[in-house]
């Protein structure tokens, strides 16, 4: 266990530098899309905004288009080069490291969980969303922006999996510099459980999935809430 957290440190610490750009020029600036729907249905079902925390945060991207409204701001993740790059674009977030399964906030008192292209990369699932559930406040929400296997069937979807599985790790290499990075994110893609699985772990955990959507081939927005 510890290896792989030490190795998935060290891959995202490696490429924390290009990691924006090179998801822009990957998703051709659809991530920017997928990011802004996923912030459109959190604001439909928040009731309160004190506390908002973006878990496996990056370098901060969910900042930029989720609700600014909120007092109190969290970022964390354990990729420490990923932090400082976060640290030195939003100011106004508190940036800490840490790993989803072991968060070290308070029982009841986040309104927002945020996580996007994370929770692929948890080493366990089901203890980061029993952590999610300690965490949130009561009708507190939690939203995932995630990558799931391509199923097999139509040309969109053999072209997309094309691209994910064979292209992009090699993109992802040539601008980052870093191919063994982008070749584990297509394989992790690849190796991850379809969202009927993760909405079964979401509510073994007591978050009840309210909202599942597909936004693209392999992509889901799912929204949950405390019950
Ligand atoms: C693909 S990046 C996504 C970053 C950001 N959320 C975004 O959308 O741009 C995945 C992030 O998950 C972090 N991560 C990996 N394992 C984690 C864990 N167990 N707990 C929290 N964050 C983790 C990595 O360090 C990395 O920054």
């Amino acid at each position: 266990m510890r290896v792989k957290r030490i190795k998935i440190r060290k891959t995202f610490d490696a490429i924390a530098d290009r990691y924006i750009l090179a998801n822009h020029i990957l998703s051709f600036g659809q991530d920017i899309c997928w990011r802004k729907k996923m912030c459109e249905k959190v604001s439909e079902h928040l009731k309160t905004n004190n506390l908002v925390l973006d878990i496996a945060t990056g370098t901060g991207e969910n900042f930029k288009y989720c609700p600014s409204k909120f007092k109190t701001k969290i970022g964390l993740d354990p990729a420490r080069n990923m932090l400082l790059k976060a640290r030195e674009r939003f100011l106004d977030v508190t940036f800490v490291e840490g790993m989803a399964e072991e968060l070290p906030f308070k029982n009841n008192l986040a309104d927002l969980i945020l996580v996007s292209f994370g929770v692929r990369n948890f080493e366990n699932r089901q203890k980061a969303f029993r952590e999610f559930n300690r965490v949130l406040k009561k009708d507190g929400i939690v939203a995932i922006l995630e990558f799931f296997p391509m199923e097999n069937g139509t040309l969109l979807n053999k072209a997309a999996a094309f691209y994910i599985y064979k292209i992009l790790p090699y993109f992802g290499g040539l601008i980052t510099g870093n191919f063994d990075a982008y070749k584990y994110l297509s394989i992790s893609i690849q190796n991850f459980v379809s969202p009927e699985i993760m909405k079964m772990e979401l509510e073994q955990n007591n978050l009840k999935v309210v909202e599942k959507e597909k936004i693209f081939p392999d992509v889901y927005i799912f929204v949950a809430k405390k019950e």
